[in-house]
């Protein structure tokens, strides 16, 4: 490495994955480790904050190591720090917080608390095959949807308007409990994935609206109306063993398939539904489409199709970069950097909410 060539550090702890990533100036990814924790928060059926803190502790000093090798660089070499500072589990947060600050302080270079959010955001113009990242437009449109988060944004310059946010389940949320209920263990939505490919669906269910005319989602009634289906089936099941699934993939019958079909057309229709809303209003003509859900088939085909119906321009997260990842904070702080915003750099703190309309 020549002295001068930008490294930047990427450290993300805010759930239940530990990411370290290193990304170059042009964008490229030089190293991308991520451990996930899936194993040790199966049997509670979802993420246990003090289980999630402790893994981040144990995991974090050997991905370090791991991704130095993988981008044949040192310490040394490393010109920046970005960690993700929330929104997330404050005891997680806090892990990759701390260690970043710790690594920039004595490497003495800056530290960049990076909103995880903004990082899902960005991380379509990333390029998953490890080449140079693509030149981010002043102005576009971010839709957001994970296990945490279903939301749009509107990034106008240095602004970040909310342009609309789930108000009860968020999309992923809605993918996991529908799969709990059918028996498919957790995290469900890969699962649901899955079967829905194996289902035909044939019984819409309704795209919920707001009387005060909001594009604001809402997953919370398909899930009861999802969960009346699966009694008519004679199907809804607790856990398996040890928090395993209780139904084999292979096992499921063609009545359930259609039915995850169904529930996967009816997320995807309301994600539809509210881009067509904000879209028609003018908001934009380059659409982001990221999170854990941007990994869903159905959304992968229908999103773009929709755009190119509509000469929006929809760029969609490479799949490797759906998930929580280190190489999206990396990135968002590789900006932040080159536009001088480093926020609140090491004074910052580890926030469990952070609307990223309220970041510079
Ligand atoms: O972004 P992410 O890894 O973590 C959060 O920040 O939430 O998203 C995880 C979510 C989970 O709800 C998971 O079931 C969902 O993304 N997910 C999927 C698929 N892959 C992951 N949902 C539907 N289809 C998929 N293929
Ligand atoms: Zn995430």
């Amino acid at each position: 490495m020549t002295p001068n060539e930008t490294l930047v550090l990427g450290l993300e702890t805010s759930c239940d994955e530990t990411a370290v990533a290193f990304l170059d100036g042009a964008g490229r990814t030089r190293a991308s480790r991520v451990a996930s924790q899936e194993e040790a928060h199966r049997r509670f059926g979802g993420v246990v904050p003090e289980i999630a803190a402790r893994a981040h502790v144990q995991n974090l000093p050997f991905l370090l190591d791991a991704a130095l090798a993988d981008a044949g660089a040192t310490l040394a070499d490393v010109t920046a720090v970005a960690a993700t500072a929330g929104p997330g589990l404050v005891g997680a947060l806090l892990v990759g917080l701390s260690e970043g600050k710790g690594l920039a302080l004595g490497l003495g270079v800056p530290f960049v608390p990076v909103n995880h959010i903004e990082g899902h955001a960005l991380s379509p113009f990333l390029d998953g095959e490890r080449g140079s990242a693509a030149p981010v437009p002043e102005t576009f449109a971010a839709l957001v949807v994970s296990g945490g988060h279903t939301h749009i944004f509107g990034f106008a310059g240095r602004r970040i308007e909310r342009l609309a946010r789930t108000r009860d389940d968020a999309a992923g949320e809605a993918f996991d409990k529908v799969a709990k209920m059918a028996g498919l263990g957790y995290p469900g939505g890969p699962a649901v994935d899955r079967l829905a490919r194996r289902g035909h669906a044939a019984r819409p269910f309704p795209i919920p609206h707001f009387k005060d005319g909001s594009s604001d989602f809402s997953f919370s009634g398909l899930k009861t109306a999802a969960r009346e289906r699966l009694v008519e089936l004679g199907r809804v099941f607790a856990r398996g063993a040890a928090g395993g699934p209780a139904l084999r993939e292979e096992d499921a019958p063609q009545a359930l398939c259609d039915l995850l079909a169904d529930v996967e057309e009816a997320i995807v229709a309301q994600l539809l539904h509210r881009l067509s809303r904000l879209q028609e209003a003018g908001r934009f003509g380059v659409l982001t489409v990221s999170g854990g859900v941007a990994a869903n088939t159905l959304v992968r085909e229908r999103v773009p199709a929709w755009g190119r119906a509509r000469g929006v321009d929809v760029r969609v997260a490479p799949r490797a970069l759906t998930g929580d990842n280190a190489v999206m904070v990396a990135f968002a702080g590789l900006r932040r950097l080159l536009s001088g915003r480093l926020g609140e750099g090491l004074g910052a703190v580890a926030r469990s909410r952070w609307p990223l309309e309220t970041v510079e």
